[in-house]
């Protein structure tokens, strides 16, 4: 596993080229691997794309409509621009590639969409996809400044608005823009519509890791307040802000200083043992939070393991029109929360497992507390693919990776 893993990182073109084989490998890896005792509990998993009826169609695509945007987080992943994805090239590559669920995200923010050929907005973008592929979950993650007009969010299964920020302090520190009290509105506009789920996202740095404590207080009173006979509309994200893998250890200090210190994640880990004291507000914590991802680092689990991460593998198309294969890290063996297409749990598991491949990685090739090497080879794709546009729909065709 180690040579695989290792021969990758020097020739990527072989992923492209060798999707077949290196698919092949994954699935018998795995299978191996599993049998050979690990330190780490994983699920039983059927190969990682199954033959039959899900083979051939893409699972999930996670597309960038446009780079605009109009806040300026810190530490943003994307660099602004004014590009926005046409949609006559969508309305080619979405009947192409048929995929079973889309989430619409950034890049920028996606409803600040606009078809540079004059075809419409964010309402037009949902419209669209909706006609071409009627059964497909859409979800979409926004920062929730503004909800674009219209009637799109009938389609919609999921929302999740990045919040970020407990106070409008906070928010303005973090994002450039005093929209605090508006994205707040907003939500609650969200969980009055016909959304099924709406999701809240937290973002967790240095910076706002003080008041997680006050931010799950007030979401448990939202909640109270706006969904009282539906408290499964409402869910909370947390998440722990990394440093991106640059494959060579070093970071930008810039973005070291939003990973949380040692201190801050113990004091946090008191702050929610606290908040579990109390049975209503541990009830909302487990039943519609992932609190306990938080916390996780800070626990036994982060021990050094022998292996680490399964993978999500997904297609990513941004707003100029490229197109890369995609891993994230799962690392509840359930995935829950963190992309809910609206299924019952059982059915979503159970799919979530068909399109994730376990993807094991040995310690010393990057893993750590703040990294992760999926990441990294991420944009070991996006670098092989940085010298212009392929022929996706003819490699969608022949491989599950494309
Ligand atoms: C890039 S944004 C695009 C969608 C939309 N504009 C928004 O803010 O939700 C998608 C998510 O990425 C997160 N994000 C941005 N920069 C990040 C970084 N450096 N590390 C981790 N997450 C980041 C944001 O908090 C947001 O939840
Ligand atoms: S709103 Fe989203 S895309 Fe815009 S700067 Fe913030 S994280 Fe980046």
């Amino acid at each position: 596993m180690d040579r695989f893993v290792c021969s990758i990182a020097r020739n990527h073109a072989r992923l492209i080229n060798h999707s077949d084989l290196i698919l092949q490998k994954i699935n018998k890896i795995s299978v191996e691997e599993q049998g050979g005792g690990s330190d780490r509990q994983l699920p039983n998993l059927p190969p990682a794309f199954p033959s039959g009826e899900l083979s051939g169609r893409l699972a999930l695509l996670e597309l960038h409509p446009t780079d605009a945007c109009n806040l300026a987080c810190s530490k943003c992943y994307y660099d602004r621009s004014s590009t926005h994805i046409g949609l006559d090239w969508l309305v080619t590559l979405l009947s192409e590639w048929r995929p079973r669920g889309i989430v619409l995200v950034g890049g920028g923010e996606p409803t600040l969409y606009r078809d540079p050929g004059g075809q419409g907005g964010f309402e037009d973008l949902v419209g669209m996809i909706r006609r071409i592929l009627p059964e497909c979950k859409i979800g979409l993650i926004t920062n929730g400044t503004a909800i674009p007009p219209g009637h799109w969010q009938q389609h919609v299964t999921w929302v999740r608005i990045s919040l970020d920020a407990a106070t409008p302090e906070t928010y303005l520190g973090l994002k450039g823009k005093d929209y605090f009290t508006q994205v707040r509105n907003n939500l609650i506009r969200y969980l009055q519509g016909p959304i099924r789920s709406v999701g809240v996202g937290f973002l967790c740095t240095a910076l706002n890791v003080g008041e997680v404590n006050f931010f799950v207080q007030n979401m448990l009173e939202l909640s109270r307040n706006q969904c009282r006979d539906q408290p499964e509309r409402l869910n909370v994200q947390f998440r722990l802000f990394r440093t991106r893998a640059t494959g060579r250890g070093a970071h930008p200090s810039s973005e070291r200083e939003l990973v949380c210190s040692p201190l801050q994640l113990d004091e946090l880990k008191r702050a929610f043992d606290r908040l579990n004291r109390v049975l209503e507000v541990r009830t909302f914590l487990h039943q519609a939070t992932n609190w306990d991802k938080l916390i996780a680092p800070t626990a036994e689990s982060m021990k050094p393991s022998r292996f680490c991460f399964r993978a999500l593998v997904f297609r990513l198309l941004r707003a100029d029109g490229r197109a890369f294969p995609c891993f994230a890290h799962v690392d509840e063996a359930e995935y829950v929360l963190a992309e809910k297409l609206g299924q019952d749990s059982a059915t979503y598991v159970k799919e979530s497992e068909q399109r994730a491949v376990p993807f094991f990685f040995r310690e010393g090739s990057g893993c750590g507390e703040q990294q992760c090497p999926l990441m990294l080879e991420s944009h070991l794709f996006g670098s092989y693919l940085e010298g212009g546009l392929v022929d996706l729909p003819d490699r969608a065709k022949r491989s599950p990776f494309f």
